[in-house]
């Protein structure tokens, strides 16, 4: 059977998913809890990453080495950057980048990783659709499969929001899954991020997040465990 990588940044965003599934083990490694176990007929192994990327790859990498996922889902919250996007809605990646990788002063474009063959990290299309089909059926908000871009800095300026948009054709702003994506792609593994979106990345993301947070990463949760039926 298939054993499936469950990441979170943040309790809240596991939540529903840690309440659903039978726990048969824990597993410590580096100051980081694996939960071993199943949801339904699926193997699982659920870890909160914490936040930001160096934190994400990290437990990505032990996903994979120490567990053996065949496939890694990230679930949780974003800010809005495509037009049309709001609080409440829902993005799937069809691949995710790092905002915050500039090395322009030596000639490589803003987001791209210098001597490496990829900086935009597909998702998984098989992944995608079951996501896709899963939000469809759980949430009432929109779900758009988009980019899914990535940082170590939480965005709540509209200035760099409508960078992020037109710069990088960001439909989502958060600090893990390209991190994710970076590390899947490495070893070639399957990935999808699932965000449920908690504010607008503007002035007024501070406020917003702090309302939504909990919500949206419910939403994104009953998400992954719908999927769960039918991957
Ligand atoms: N996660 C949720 N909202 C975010 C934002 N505005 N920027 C980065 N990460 C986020």
């Amino acid at each position: 059977m298939k054993t499936i990588g469950i990441i979170g940044a943040m309790d809240e965003e596991l939540v529903l998913i840690k309440a659903d599934m039978n726990i048969e083990k824990t597993v410590e490694k580096a100051k980081t809890t694996f939960f071993v176990g199943t949801i339904g007929d699926k193997n699982v192994v659920v870890v909160r990453c914490g936040i930001g990327k160096v934190n994400a790859a990290m437990c990505t990498q032990i996903l994979i080495d120490d567990f053996s996922v065949d496939a890694v889902i990230n679930t949780g919250v974003a800010g809005a950057v495509a037009d049309g996007i709001t609080v409440g809605d829902v993005i799937i990646s069809k691949d995710a980048l790092q905002h915050d990788m500039d090395c322009s002063p030596l000639g490589d474009p803003a987001g791209v990783i210098p001597r490496m063959n990829e900086s935009i990290f597909k998702a998984a299309d098989s992944l995608i659709n079951v996501a896709k089909a899963a939000s469809e059926k759980v949430i009432s908000g929109k779900t758009a499969i988009g980019r899914v871009v990535s940082g170590d800095q939480f965005i709540a300026s509209s200035e760099t929001k409508v960078k992020l948009r037109d710069v990088f054709g960001g439909s989502c702003a958060e600090m893990e899954g390209a991190a994710i994506a970076h590390i899947c792609y490495m070893n070639a593994v399957p990935f999808v991020v699932i965000r449920n979106i908690s504010d607008s990345a503007d002035g007024n993301a501070d406020v917003s997040y702090a309302e939504f947070c909990v919500t949206a990463a419910d939403h994104s949760g009953r998400i992954v465990l719908e999927m769960l039926k039918n991957i």
